[in-house]
């Protein structure tokens, strides 16, 4: 092992910041740039929210492409470690992104709303953070308004989000008679000047019972402040950096995020608690960050916004190794070397030209369409990492060409929009007719917009009433025959090849699980 490779990558943090919209990710993703000196003003992040509109706005949808590309990732340097904060996207129809970008993050913080606490789309994602055992942080945002009792927000966060919490920073009070809040990991207290522009400072106290805090905050909130203490320390174990890496134990913080309130704290504490790259599964070994060999995946295409150029970026996550430009490395699925002269890395909202990037890193490789979700990168071995599995969509329609001269530009647009990963393709194999999923009714409108506007082909949808699409498979061979004969018509094979069963009703797949023992139905591509 090389030490380069062991220092670069035990500085590097690589996360998302996740939350259901309007909690304030995109006002925390801008304070953290603002801790580490790569933005200088508040308002420099725009949010990359589509505005829930009675119909969707092309030009929102077009405006959401281009903001996203710029804001997919955002590196930024703080007391000595590179930060990488991955970019979800926040409507909720683009919920396979958000799955797939949680696959290239070593952690995550979850910002909640203090008077909203757990919402939807928080919960579902929060799944995903459990599936894959990522370690989680969880930040209450909005002190500053009159919200939820903080006990009560705990005890919610343990129960929708089912893992176990420990406050690291206290509130003392909310909304108006907010204070400040009492730092638990460190002993400090910290006190509330709201600022919008600049970084509150931190007035230190080593011992909460020091008749300095009733001085500070008053007798009435350093007595509530001590009996919350008190209680916190008697009900919540100590914290266990182990069993939060382990996923099992989430730290909570309270604050601001708009007054730059508690972000400190919370960075303060991340960068210390929170992992370097982790080892990665692929099929064949466990990869380790540290190994000398370079490895990355691509997890994310993002395709050009001028349609007369068909480009793409793919965001490839480096698992192991050095990255070098104008080196050669393995397109393991095409089986051909290629190399990049033009590799980017993304510092704040800006796109650079790298010559190297370490594990953690996300570089940004121009492409004309060699790249699929999944494509998996290494200095020559033969590896396919796993981990990027596809979610049973919820959403179907009949694809239709509405232009016969157009067959062929139809054919190839679609297949790249899947490739990317805009939505799923299943092929009926009773009927020969193509079906598309999604997991909202938006991705329908955007790949009908850019199969026309960047292939010239024109599609119609027809309705489909379907329940889920689920793999299929078994151990018995003659078992799954029997299946696809019995339910020939609601057969489909996904873009691998793989068995399909179109469950048209809840009650379909109950029986039809109850009637065929022998066959596993999975609702993810990864099985
Ligand atoms: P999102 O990315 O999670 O969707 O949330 P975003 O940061 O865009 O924040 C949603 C709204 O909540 C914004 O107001 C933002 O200013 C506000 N907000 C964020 N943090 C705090 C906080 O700590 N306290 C209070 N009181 N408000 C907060 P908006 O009116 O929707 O947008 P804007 O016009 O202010 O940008």
């Amino acid at each position: 092992m090389a030490d380069d490779i062991i220092r670069e990558t035990s500085v590097r943090r690589t996360f998302a910041i996740i939350s259901h919209p309007d909690a304030g990710k995109t006002t925390l993703t801008e304070k953290l740039l603002l801790f580490g000196g790569a933005i200088h003003v508040a308002g420099a992040v725009k949010s990359n929210k589509i505005k829930k509109t009675a119909t969707s706005d092309w030009m929102d949808i077009e405006k959401q492409r281009g903001i996203s590309v710029a804001t997919s990732v955002m590196g930024f340097n703080y007391k000595g470690y590179a930060i990488n904060i991955l970019d979800t996207p926040g409507h909720q129809d683009f919920a396979e992104d958000t799955f797939r970008t949680l696959t290239a993050v070593d952690s995550v913080i979850i910002v909640v709303d203090a008077a909203k606490g757990v919402e939807t789309q928080t919960r579902r994602l929060m799944e995903v953070c459990r599936m894959r055992m990522t370690p989680v942080i969880v930040f209450v945002n909005k002190m500053d308004r009159e919200g939820r009792d903080p006990f009560d927000i705990l005890d919610e966060l343990e129960q929708e989000l089912h893992i176990s919490v420990r406050p690291l920073t206290w509130p003392i009070n909310m909304g108006a008679r907010f204070k400040g809040v009492y730092n638990i990991y460190e002993h400090g207290l910290d006190l509330f000047t709201p600022s919008k522009q600049t970084v509150s400072e931190r007035v230190e106290i080593a011992d909460v019972n020091s008749p300095e805090v009733d001085r500070l905050i008053g007798e009435a909130d350093a007595a509530k402040l001590r009996e919350d203490l008190e209680l916190i320390e008697g009900v919540y174990p100590e914290f266990d950096k182990e069993k939060y890496l382990a996923g099992e134990v989430a730290p909570v913080f309270f604050g601001s995020a708009l007054n730059t309130f508690g972000v400190k704290e919370l960075l303060d504490c991340f960068v210390e608690i929170a992992p370097s790259p982790r080892p990665v599964e692929a099929v064949e070994r466990t990869v380790y960050p540290q190994e000398e060999g370079f490895t990355g995946f691509v997890f994310k295409i993002h395709a050009n916004m001028d349609p007369n150029h068909r480009s793409c970026i793919a965001f490839v996550k480096i698992c192991s190794g050095k990255f070098e430009r104008n080196v050669n490395y393995l397109h393991v699925r095409q089986g051909k070397m290629m190399r990049f002269a033009a590799p980017t890395a993304f510092m704040a909202q800006k796109k650079n030209v790298v010559d190297e990037a370490w594990p953690g890193d996300i570089v940004g490789l121009p492409d004309t369409g060699n790249f699929k979700i999944g494509d998996t990168l290494t200095g020559g071995e033969q590896l396919h990492f796993k981990g990027l599995p596809s979610f049973s969509p919820e959403m179907f329609k009949y694809l239709e060409n509405a232009d016969p001269m157009k067959a062929k530009q139809l054919e190839k647009g679609i297949s790249q929009l899947i490739d990317e990963g805009v939505a799923q393709l299943f092929t009926n194999t009773f009927n020969g007719r193509k079906i598309v999923g999604t997991v909202g009714q938006l991705q329908f409108e955007v790949i009908q917009y850019r199969l026309l506007h960047e292939y010239g082909a024109s599609c119609r949808w027809e309705p489909l009433s379907l329940y889920k699409a689920c793999w299929i498979e078994s151990d018995d061979e003659a078992a799954l025959e029997a299946f696809k004969k019995r339910k020939h018509q609601f057969m489909a094979i996904d873009k691998e090849g793989r068995d399909v069963f179109l469950a048209d009703s809840n009650y379909v797949l109950q029986m039809a699980q109850s009637d065929f023992p022998a066959i596993r139905f999975h609702f993810t591509s990864e099985f």
